[in-house]
Order: structure tokens, then C-alpha cells, then sequence
């Protein structure tokens, strides 16, 4: 049984054509604090909500469900995120600051048994969350989308730490895959250079975790053109998209598609058949 946040009601549809999904009702009080109540009954649920803009109350509505479940009797809780929040701010930097990630999981793991998020940016922080949490790759939805339009290409990751994404999503294929170096020289600025790797006449995939700016891909797309890259494709777990990103990144490339976990104009690729299985 479903039970699906106001972070994923774009992804109600599609999970209660296939599962039973319990009504809900959220709702926020005149001073802007959230309501919700949950109206079916049971013994284990499984929670849905991805955490984006408004991420603060996404939180806070996901902590509340999980308190109305076990109020009602539901024993055993799953929380499936799509996007979780907070999950770059993983290490202290300044003295003074939090692991913020950290604070996150520890909240979650008050109410749910059990966690699962896609993609998570360092999945050794799932580490915190005091139960059982599990990190799902996207890879076979994307690498389904992308089959036919990639054919014998090549598929890339932007940089050195996302290799194992490119290499899941290429493996699925049974396709070549790669890595540019990348440097970040500011916040919106990334130098990247090309490793030994021959695209000429080849249709491209980049795979990466987010796209912010757009920097990153569109960098690596430029430089896929300069080297003779037939057609280039682009594609991101998360949509975390920076104001007129998606255009920027779109007149780069032959298609830019990301998955569902955060809903935006470009989010082609459904991650409800791995939702379903857990
Ligand atoms: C970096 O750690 C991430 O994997 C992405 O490469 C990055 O967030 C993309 O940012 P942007 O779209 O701003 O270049």
C-alpha cells in the first residue's frame, strides 16, 4: 500500500495504475504549518515523497505521515525519495557547520524501518540512517530510453566519479563508455578535457547525477562537437535545473531527458517500475 507525499504526486498516477495507493489529505493551517491525515488502514506502507523545492516542508510532510501511520498501527514503514535533499551537504568544510545529511537520515529514521533513494549523491551516507537504506540506480530506465536513439555510440560520464554511472547504464547496452576530467573552477564555471576516447561519427550519451546550470553538460557536449560526435544525447537522475537551464542545455544537444524524481518540463524517464519494487 502507497502512501504518496505532495513531493510525488506527479508520480500518483502511474504507481495506482499498478498498486494500491492510500487517500490522503494535506493541507496547510492560515499560519502556513502543514496538516495532513492518512485514511486507509493497514500494517505496512510505503511512503513516497521526493524532496525539491519547497524541500523544507517536503521534510517536515514526510515526518508527519510517518507519525499519522504509527498513530493508526501501520508497523512496518518504507519511505521511498526520489530526490533527497540536503544529500550534497555531506562533510563539514567550515568548522561550525553540520553534516546535514546526517541530521536529515537521523530524522527519517524516527518513523521509517526502511529507506530508499535514487541516486544519492554519496551513498556512503546512507550510513547514517539508522535502519536498513538502499541506494536505487536509475540506470535501466535510462539506458531503456536511450537504446534505440544511441545505437552503437558511446556512453560518457562528465567526469571521473560518475564512471560507474556511465558504466551501468553502458553495460545494460552492451556499449563502449568513457570519462571527461572535469575542474570546477567556480560555481558556474567547470574546465573539462577529454580522455583517450574516439567519438568520431558516434552517437553520444552523457550520463550524470544532477544538472544544475547546465555547465557541466554543455561543456562536455561542445567538446564531443569539436571531436566529431555524430548526434549527443544528455541525460541526469535529477533535474535540479538553475532558471534557463534546460533551454541552454537543449540548444546543445540532440535531447536532454532526466528521470521523474523531481518533475520538470524534461523529465522523460519514469522511475515508477523501480519504485514498484521495492
Ligand atoms: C557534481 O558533483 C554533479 O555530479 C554534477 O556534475 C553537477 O552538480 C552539475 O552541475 P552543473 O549543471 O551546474 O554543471
Amino acid at each position: 500500500m502507497f502512501v504518496i507525499g505532495s513531493g510525488a504526486l506527479h508520480l500518483k498516477g502511474e504507481i495506482s495504475e499498478k498498486a494500491d495507493v492510500v487517500e490522503v489529505e494535506i493541507k496547510k493551517f492560515p499560519d502556513g504549518e502543514k496538516y495532513v491525515r492518512v485514511l486507509g488502514e493497514g500494517e505496512e506502507a510505503i511512503v513516497v515523497q521526493s524532496m525539491y523545492h519547497p524541500q523544507d516542508e517536503h521534510l517536515i510532510e514526510v515526518l508527519l505521515l510517518g507519525d499519522a501511520l504509527r498513530e493508526k498501527g501501520f508497523r512496518r514503514l518504507k519511505l521511498v525519495v526520489p530526490y533527497l535533499a540536503y544529500s550534497r551537504q555531506d562533510r563539514v568544510t567550515k568548522e561550525g557547520e553540520p553534516v546535514s545529511i546526517r541530521a536529515i537520515m537521523r530524522m527519517l529514521g524516527l518513523y521509517y524501518d526502511e529507506l530508499y533513494v535514487f541516486d544519492i549523491h554519496n551513498p556512503k551516507t546512507l550510513g547514517f540512517f539508522p535502519g536498513k537504506a538502499y541506494n536505487i540506480s536509475p540506470a535501466r530506465v535510462i539506458a531503456e530510453y536511450f537504446r534505440e536513439k544511441l545505437g552503437e555510440g558511446i556512453v560518457m560520464a562528465p567526469d571521473k566519479g560518475a564512471l560507474e554511472r556511465a558504466r551501468s547504464v553502458a553495460e545494460i547496452l552492451g556499449l563502449e563508455y568513457s570519462h571527461f576530467e572535469k575542474k570546477r573552477i567556480s560555481p558556474t564555471e567547470v574546465q573539462m578535457t577529454p580522455v583517450d576516447v574516439d567519438v568520431k561519427g558516434k552517437n553520444v550519451l552523457i550520463v550524470d547525477d544532477i544538472i544544475s546550470t547546465g555547465g557541466t553538460m554543455i561543456k562536455a557536449a561542445n567538446l564531443l562537437r569539436e571531436l566529431g560526435a555524430e548526434k549527443i544525447f544528455v541525460v541526469a537522475t535529477h533535474g535540479v535545473f538553475a532558471e534557463g537551464a534546460i533551454e541552454r542545455v537543449s540548444k546543445a544537444v540532440d535531447d536532454l531527458a532526466v528521470t521523474n524524481t523531481i518533475p520538470t518540463p524534461v523529465s522523460k524517464i519514469s522511475i515508477v517500475p523501480e519504485i514498484l519494487n521495492v
